[in-house]
């Protein structure tokens, strides 16, 4: 927003972060829009990277990137002792790549004093996760993981009017997020996709894929966290050994009970990812597809619907983030826009030994990564004991607060 605008803003940035790559080269998927995101932000200049592992795929796709060829790598732990001499080395990487290279990629670069932003979900396993929380805390460097819808305008607003006590006290939470595009996804005959790949992703597909998404966002829109869960797996589409589907009830923090409910394998469906929270005195939904309005529903009032832009019933959280007027659609990108610009502030913030306001912050740090691997590990016992209620909270030797 302009100068003199009665909108608040974030602070300015003292200069333009570097950024390094890990993975997002040709024919990824998330990398390209990490980038965008960055971009957009005005905060980072794309530097170096390690898009693939292949050293002809890495050079191709360093110079589509327009990366200069020294820093152009295929192996990211050179990557990350080459980028730590440099005087002009990155400040931040990114870590694109399939989820069992989260852990030793974003320890290696940890460890170098490099400040992390690592996709979801955070590790393959809890003792992984843990590691990484213990390293973080060591190595005192800004961790954010991209749990982007949390960076939606509306999101952030759906945030604050819970904060403010629009709702009341909330007594329901229910999320869900439907996609069709692994409805033919098998992992029977010759080379199965990572993402069916146990190695690769996991011991989960579905509810590590798009159930940490959906559990971070009801999470964080309510400021109330999954406690416990009773999960049932399933297989909707193609013959796989791993879920594509899973229906959930969720125990929040007091006890608040919710529902979630995730499939890639719901035809007719893209990225159908809902959040309803109900309160004592009115209710409140926001869909990934429709993501400029929030519904809100005051008990025995007229239901409202509030439009992302500056004013008429924005709050100030939410609006810090606006970047067109009422009308103009933002979308996707702007909130990856939005979680770098909050990324950009803490690591500058960091380097520059500053300290910023409580409050002024919310991107997904290491915990709630972990917190994602804790519920994953949490929804595959309850399946495995015929949907019993398991405990989802981290370990009392985590830490717990927000960095
Ligand atoms: N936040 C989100 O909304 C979101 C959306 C999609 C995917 N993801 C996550 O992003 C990650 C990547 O998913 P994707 O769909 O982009 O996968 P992808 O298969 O499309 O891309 C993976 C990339 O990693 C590269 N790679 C693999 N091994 C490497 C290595 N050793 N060194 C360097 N590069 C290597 C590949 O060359 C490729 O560029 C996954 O963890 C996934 O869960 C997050």
């Amino acid at each position: 927003m302009a100068e003199g605008s009665p909108y608040p803003s974030f602070p300015a940035p003292g200069r333009r972060l570097r950024l390094g790559f890990v993975g997002g080269g040709e024919g990824a998927l998330i990398g390209q829009v990490h980038a965008n995101g960055a971009r957009l932000s005005n905060r980072w200049e794309i530097v170096a990277g390690a898009l693939s592992s292949d050293p002809e795929r890495a050079r191709r796709s360093g110079a589509a990137w327009m990366l200069q060829p020294d820093r152009v790598y295929s192996d990211y732990a050179e990557m990350a002792r080459r980028e730590a001499a440099r005087p002009d080395g990155i400040d931040a990487v990114v870590i694109a790549t399939p989820n069992n290279l989260h852990h030793p990629v974003a320890a290696a670069f940890m460890d170098a004093g490099i400040d992390i932003v690592s996709d979801k979900p955070l590790t393959t396993n809890l003792d992984d996760a843990l590691d990484l929380v213990a390293r973080q805390r060591r190595s005192g460097v800004v961790f954010g993981v991209t749990y982007a819808y949390a960076a939606h305008v509306m999101v952030r607003q759906v945030r604050a009017m819970i904060r403010a006590g629009l709702v009341g006290d909330i007594r329901q939470i229910h999320v869900e997020y439907f996609q069709e595009w692994a409805i033919g996804l098998t992992d029977e005959g010759e080379g199965a996709p990572w993402r069916l790949d146990p190695t690769r992703v996991g011991p989960a597909f579905t509810a590590s894929d798009i159930g940490t998404h959906a559990m971070h966002l009801a999470s964080f829109a309510t400021g109330l966290d999954v406690e416990k869960v009773r999960a049932m797996f399933f297989v909707s589409g193609a013959p796989k050994k791993l879920e594509d589907t899973a229906f959930m009830h969720l125990r929040f923090a007091g006890g608040v009970p919710g529902t979630l409910m995730v499939s890639q394998a719901a035809a007719g469906t893209q990225c159908g990812l809902r959040l309803r929270v109900f309160g004592t005195t009115g209710g409140l939904e926001w869909e990934q597809e429709n993501p400029e309005f929030v519904r809100y529903t005051p008990l025995d009032q007229p239901t409202q619907v509030i439009g992302r832009g500056y004013g008429a019933g924005m709050r100030e959280e939410a609006i810090r983030f606006v970047r067109m007027p009422r009308g103009h659609p933002e979308a996707l990108t702007d909130a990856w826009a939005n979680l770098y610009i909050e990324m950009a502030i803490a690591i500058e913030a960091r380097r520059a030994g500053r300290s910023l306001p409580d409050g002024l912050l919310a991107y997904p740090t290491v915990i709630d990564g972990a917190k994602g691997v804790a519920f994953v590990e949490a929804a595959i016992r309850s399946n495995a004991a015929d949907g019993a209620w398991v405990d989802c909270r981290l370990p009392e030797a985590a830490p717990v607060a927000a960095e």
